[in-house]
Order: C-alpha cells, then structure tokens, then sequence
C-alpha cells in the first residue's frame, strides 16, 4: 500500500474546508501543504494561516514541503500551525544538519527535498537522520506540470543508499504523479506520492486517491 499525500496547491481554494472534508473520507493517509514564498521558487503560495485552518478540520497527517528561502526562520510557526512532516529543500539549507535537528526537536519528522539538478549522493551523511526524502519529479513552484521520467533512476538510487546506510527514511515523489508514473516510482521504492492536479482534476478525486494507494 502507497501512502497518497494530496496536493491541496490544486483543490478550490474558496471551497478549502469542503475538499479538505473529501480528504478526509478518501483512503489517502497525507494531505500535502504546498508552501511557497515567491524567492525560493517563482510563485507565492499561502502561509501559516491556511495550514492552521485546514489543521482544525483533519486529523491526516499534514505533510509540509517548504519552498522557502531561510527556512531556519519559520520551523517553530510551521510546528505550530500543525505540520506533521516538515520536509525542507537541501537547496535552501547551508547547515542542513542543524535545521533537520531543530525539525526533530520541536516534534516534527524532518524531510529533505531535492531540486531534478541535484543527486542523490548529497544525502550519504545525512540520510540516517532523516525520516523522509522528497524527490522533485518537476521544478518546484506549480502544480500541474509535467513529469521528468528520471525521477524513477532516482528513486531507485535512493532506495539503494537506503538500504546500505541502514536508514528509515520514506521516499516521496512530487511533481507531475499520475497512475502511470505511479506504478514504476512504487516498483522503484516510492512509499509516499504526492499528487494534485491528477486527484483534483479527476471527476472522483476520491477513486483516484484509491487507485494510487493502490498501486
Ligand atoms: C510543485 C509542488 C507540488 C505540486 C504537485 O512545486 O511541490 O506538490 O502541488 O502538483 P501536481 O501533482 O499537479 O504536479
Ligand atoms: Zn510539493
């Protein structure tokens, strides 16, 4: 079984409570909080105030991914606000140690996001102290773009440096996910799929959720 982590970057933002209710009926276990702050990437997306708000109306997992210049600044507000899984870029951490560390300390898991450019092999020191590693099969900053078929190479080199360092962490993929993709990221070792204008543009978001765990 995958674990679907939803998009809400996709849902209708004047209806958020009504899809967020929808979520909470399907089989997907994650809601996944686009954050985007117009420096880090070329798109502002919303802040603390919406995270709060969808976290009075769910119990699901509530799986951040900041794309944010200095993420050091907010870790404490996004644990506050609710974040579950806070999942920070390695392209915006110059001592990524330190930020996955404060992540652990105020309660979170601590997640690590890599940028299509970078390799998996940034990782090799780290990747025993993380709980969770975001693969971008897109560049970051909007929904609905289309997938970059390497992601799956690196998911599997991924799954690999897992296995031989011995770590726990869970591997997400985010960008452009349909069931297509979907199939060959899970038979690479993908336990988590982010997917949003796939399930919200779908007729049955909630079938699609259910046909991506499924996977
Ligand atoms: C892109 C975001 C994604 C996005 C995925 O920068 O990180 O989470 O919402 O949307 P789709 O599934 O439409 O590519
Ligand atoms: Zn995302």
């Amino acid at each position: 079984m995958t674990i679907v982590s939803p998009s809400v970057l996709s849902c209708d933002f004047a209806n958020i409570q009504r899809d967020i209710e929808m979520l909470n009926l399907s089989s997907a276990e994650w809601i996944h909080i686009d954050v985007m702050d117009g420096v880090f990437v070329p798109n502002i997306s919303f802040g603390f105030p919406v995270l709060a708000a969808i976290r009075r109306h769910t119990q699901k997992v509530l799986d951040v991914h900041l794309m944010i210049a200095n993420p050091d600044a907010y870790l404490s507000d996004f644990a506050s606000a609710g974040a579950n899984v806070l999942t920070v870029h390695v392209e915006s951490c110059t001592h990524l140690h330190r930020t996955i560390s404060e992540i652990k300390r105020l309660g979170m898991k601590a997640g690590v996001a890599l940028n299509p450019h970078t390799p998996v092999s940034v990782l090799e020191e780290i990747i025993v102290d993380l709980d969770l590693v975001l693969i971008m099969s897109v560049n970051p900053g909007f929904g609905g773009q289309k997938f970059i078929p390497s992601a799956v190479e690196k998911v599997a080199k991924l799954t690999a440096l897992i296995e031989e360092k011995k770590s726990k962490a869970l591997i997400e993929v985010d960008g452009g996910v349909n069931l297509e993709n979907g199939k060959p990221l899970v038979e690479a070792g993908a336990n988590v799929l982010v997917a949003g204008s796939f399930v919200f543009g779908s007729s049955s978001p909630t079938d699609t959720i259910a046909s991506l765990v499924n996977l």
